[in-house]
């Protein structure tokens, strides 16, 4: 009787995520979703904890009705810009995370942020940078006069969207477009990408050479 072979199976290990929202959180849900769905060892991350710069939003509501831990930091709540990034940094390290996603959080982050979490720190705007960076992206490719927009999956730097542009997703502008009905349909492609974007990084790894985003 043959004797039988021990396998080792080395699975790569589950990444860690921690999700920092402003708003209504639907790219949060949509990164939930598919990792409910397909398990998080299949995705290649989980979400262990979800952060945002205020109180009562939906993006909270939904992560607690996930069953997340959540934290606020509010700059309002701290002496300076530099102490709210400090105690932001803090309350994001103590969720061990291997990448951070930035997903509608409507704060720019400081040096100590960046020095903690700089080159694993992932940002989705709504609009083809470097077209149309900063708080209005959907209402400035309007106002321009577009015909294309879009989103942008980006890794942070220290300027406002400026960092290393990992994917991105086109979006027709049409005529009979305002900011609401754009931004829907950008959230659309968006969510999907960010999900898609997520996923690859986590399970194959990456690296940033200049302003090129490898994926491994
Ligand atoms: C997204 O469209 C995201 O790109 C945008 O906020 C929306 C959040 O939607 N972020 C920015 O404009 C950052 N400059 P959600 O709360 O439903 O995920």
């Amino acid at each position: 009787m043959a004797e039988s072979v021990a396998e080792t199976v080395t699975e790569s290990p589950v990444k860690r995520l921690v999700v920092l929202v402003s708003g209504s959180g639907t790219n949060l849900q949509a990164l939930l979703d598919a990792i409910a769905e397909m398990s998080a060892a299949v995705y290649g991350a989980e979400v262990v904890a979800v952060g945002a710069d205020r109180d009562g939003i939906e993006g909270l509501a939904r992560a607690e009705r996930a069953g997340l831990p959540t934290f606020v930091c509010r700059v309002k709540d701290h002496e300076s810009r530099e102490a709210w990034d400090a105690a932001l940094t803090e309350a994001v390290d103590a969720y061990e995370p291997d990448l951070v996603v930035s997903a509608g959080f409507m704060k720019i982050v400081g040096k100590e942020f960046l020095a903690r979490f700089g080159g694993r720190f992932v940002n989705t705007h709504p609009a083809l940078l470097p077209s149309f960076p900063g708080a209005h992206g959907v209402r400035d490719a309007l106002a321009y006069g577009a015909k294309v927009t879009g989103c942008t999956v980006h890794f942070v730097d220290d300027g406002v969207d400026t960092g290393p542009i990992i994917a991105q997703g086109v979006v027709e502008v049409r005529d009979e477009d305002d900011e609401s009905a754009l931004h829907e349909r950008i959230k659309d492609v968006e969510r999907r990408l960010l999900v898609e974007v997520v996923g690859r990084i986590a399970r194959n790894g990456y690296r940033i050479e200049g302003r090129k985003v490898v994926i491994l």
